[in-house]
Order: C-alpha cells, then sequence, then structure tokens
C-alpha cells in the first residue's frame, strides 16, 4: 500500500512515520509538505520522502494528523479521488451538532455519513468496511476500554470519577508555554469542567448501556508521553475482585493490545507499544469498584491506533507492524 502522512511535522504524525517506516503492509511512504514549514525527526533513521498535497493523491490512503478542522477541509477531495482517509483528529468523531458545540461548525457535514469511529475493540467490521475512519481520542481509549466490559454487565450503579494524567506530547508540539521551566516538578489539573473528550467518552459508554453522570480531571504530568486514568464507580451490587477480573479478562481475551493484570498500572511499561494495560480493585472502605488504565497517547492513544485500523481496512493482521512490548526502563 502506497501511504501518505498529513501533519507529519507534529508529534502524532511523526509518531505514524516511526511506526510506517517498517510496517510490512507499506511500500511507499510519504510525509505531505504543506509549504515551507520547518519539520525535523531526529528519532528516525532517515528523513521521510515527502510530496505535496496534490501529489499524495498518488497514495491509496491517507492518514491525517493536523489539528481539528484541517480534515474537514481537505478528507473530501482525497476521497473523491480514490484515496482512503484516517484521521487523528476530532473531525469525524461526533454528530455535526455535538461537534459543533464543543469545536465550532462543522466544515464538511456531507462527510459525516461516511465517517467509521474507528475503535478497533469496539466496531472491527465496520472499519473493515470504511473509507473514512475517525480515530478515537487518546483520553477516551483509555477510559473506554477501562469501563466497557463493567457497563455492558450492567454493573455500574452511577457516578463515575476519572481522575487522568496525561504527559505534556498529548498537547502537541508546538506548545512553548509546555517549556521544561514551567513543567519540570509541576503537576497541575486542567479542563476540569468541560474538557473536550467528554461527549466521545459519554457517548462511547452510553453505546456499552451505561448513560450516567461522569466527572472527568485531567491533569498534566511533567513527562514527554503516557497516560495513567484512575477510575472509580458505585457498582450495581457489591463484587469481588475476583468477579472483575474474570468479567475483564473474558471480555479481553481475544485481544492483542489489552492486559488484564494483577499488579497496577504504569505507563513507563506501555511506552512505545500499541498496548492498553488494565487493572481492578474492589475497595471495602468505600464500597466503589477501581479500575486504572495506562496507555501511550502516541501509540495506542494515536498512531498505533490509527495503524490498527489501518491492517483492518487492508485485510492485514490486526497487529501489522505495532509493538506489543514497551521499553523498559
Ligand atoms: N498528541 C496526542 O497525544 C494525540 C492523541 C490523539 C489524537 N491527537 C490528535 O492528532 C492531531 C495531531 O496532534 P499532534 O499532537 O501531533 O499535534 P502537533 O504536534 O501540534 O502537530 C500537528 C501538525 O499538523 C500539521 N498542521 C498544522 N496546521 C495544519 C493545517 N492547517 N492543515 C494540515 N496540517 C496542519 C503540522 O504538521 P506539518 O508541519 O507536517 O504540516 C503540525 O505539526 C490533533 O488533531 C490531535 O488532537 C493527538
Amino acid at each position: 500500500m502506497k501511504v501518505a502522512v498529513l501533519g507529519a511535522g507534529g508529534y502524532a504524525g511523526s509518531e505514524l512515520l516511526r511506526l510506517l517506516t517498517d510496517h510490512p503492509g507499506v511500500s511507499a511512504l510519504w510525509a505531505v509538505r504543506r509549504g515551507e514549514e520547518a519539520r525535523s525527526w531526529p528519532q528516525l533513521a532517515a528523513a521521510p520522502a515527502s510530496c505535496t498535497l496534490e501529489e499524495a493523491k498518488e497514495a491509496d490512503l491517507i492518514f491525517m494528523s493536523g489539528p481539528h478542522g484541517a480534515a474537514q477541509r481537505s478528507a473530501g477531495e482525497f476521497l473523491d479521488a480514490g484515496v482512503s482517509v484516517i484521521d487523528l483528529s476530532a473531525d469525524f468523531r461526533l454528530p455535526e451538532e455535538v461537534y459543533a458545540q464543543w469545536y465550532g461548525p462543522h466544515a464538511a457535514p456531507q462527510l459525516q455519513g461516511q465517517a467509521v469511529y474507528g475503535f478497533p475493540e469496539l466496531d472491527r467490521a465496520g472499519i473493515a468496511q470504511a473509507r473514512l475512519v475517525a480515530n478515537p481520542g487518546c483520553y477516551v481509549t483509555a477510559v473506554t476500554l477501562a469501563l466497557q466490559p463493567a457497563a455492558r454487565a450492567g454493573w455500574i450503579a452511577g457516578e463515575v470519577v476519572v481522575s487522568a494524567a496525561s504527559g505534556v506530547s498529548g498537547a502537541g508540539r508546538n506548545r512553548p508555554e509546555l517549556s521544561m521551566g514551567e513543567l519540570a516538578e509541576n503537576f497541575r489539573p486542567y479542563a476540569v469542567t468541560g474538557h473536550r473528550h467528554l461527549p466521545e467518552m459519554e457517548r462511547n459508554l452510553k453505546a456499552c448501556g451505561y448513560s450516567g453522570p461522569l466527572l472527568f480531571l485531567p491533569h498534566l504530568l511533567p513527562m514527554a508521553r503516557g497516560i495513567l486514568a484512575s477510575i472509580s464507580f458505585q457498582p450495581s451490587r457489591q463484587l469481588e475482585e475476583q468477579e472483575l477480573f474474570a468479567l475483564y479478562q473474558e471480555a479481553y481475551a481475544g485481544e492483542s493490545f489489552l492486559r488484564v493484570q494483577q499488579e497496577l498500572p504504569e505507563t513507563k511499561a506501555t511506552l512505545g507499544s500499541n498496548r492498553c494495560d488494565l487493572s481492578l480493585r474492589s475497595d471495602p472502605h468505600s464500597g466503589r469498584v477501581l479500575v486504572f488504565a495506562a496507555l501511550d497517547n502516541l501509540v495506542k492513544g494515536a498512531a498505533g491506533q490509527a495503524i490498527q485500523n489501518f491492517n483492518l481496512m487492508c485485510g492485514l493482521p490486526e497487529t501489522s507492524g505495532l509493538p506489543r512490548a514497551g521499553l523498559w526502563p
């Protein structure tokens, strides 16, 4: 497959290049040039081939990894040219009216009908048929995977509280305010009363059977990558820890990238890998269930999940080109 990456100079785009360079299903890989932007990929063995936006129409598939709004402007012309699209932004994740509420007016409502939400663990069949895929948000991936089995089992009685923290790459590359001087020795919450991932999280949980309240408390961690979500909910009845583990292990038994483990997860074990590590506790003191999820926001939270979708769309093994082992230490 010939593949192009738009937004290749950004963090998620760079991660796409890293993972696609040695992907067995990719015969040609281009980084799309928009103009004279200064871009560098110190992590790659060699700079990738580049092409203009027009030349990218020679590709079979384009990954779009620009800011929100960018894919709405250009996805249509690629689809018309016969090029499939996987977009990493929020552009096609939400219904038009919900998108407008959180981001502003949608510029390509005519494409919404053909966009498929690209969450492999929720809808492999839909993704395999799609030509326009909306890759999920990074926090959303962690929270959905952490709650899906309990929601489907009807075990969440109400009030889900999510306290999550992300490394700074979650905010993109061009954020001078996230400098070493401001981040080091610092830990802070942000967007605590209206993070833009909320509607996507709530929509996913509703589809799994939970539509009660959700409190989402994101924090900024002074590290480059990684997300840890610590979640608690009131169960519909008293649940033994063994029952919880059995439910999650069964729900995710066939999944290549989900690990349900006894030990509490940690971000470092997932860095560079497409894994999401999950663990559970039943807390006798509060009576609440605790679920913990860790993943690499740039891999399972962005580029890796996009490549999982690419594999499904191309009929390749879902694990092609995707590391399951993380970096350690
Ligand atoms: N960072 C994460 O953890 C993460 C996780 C999930 C989803 N996402 C989503 O993925 C997208 C990229 O995120 P990021 O963190 O990689 O951001 P980023 O580091 O700021 O990179 C965005 C890149 O988009 C390109 N770009 C800028 N303006 C553009 C335009 N008008 N049209 C097309 N491309 C444009 C630029 O690349 P060039 O210089 O190569 O043109 C820029 O480097 C965002 O929509 C973000 O919400 C990010």
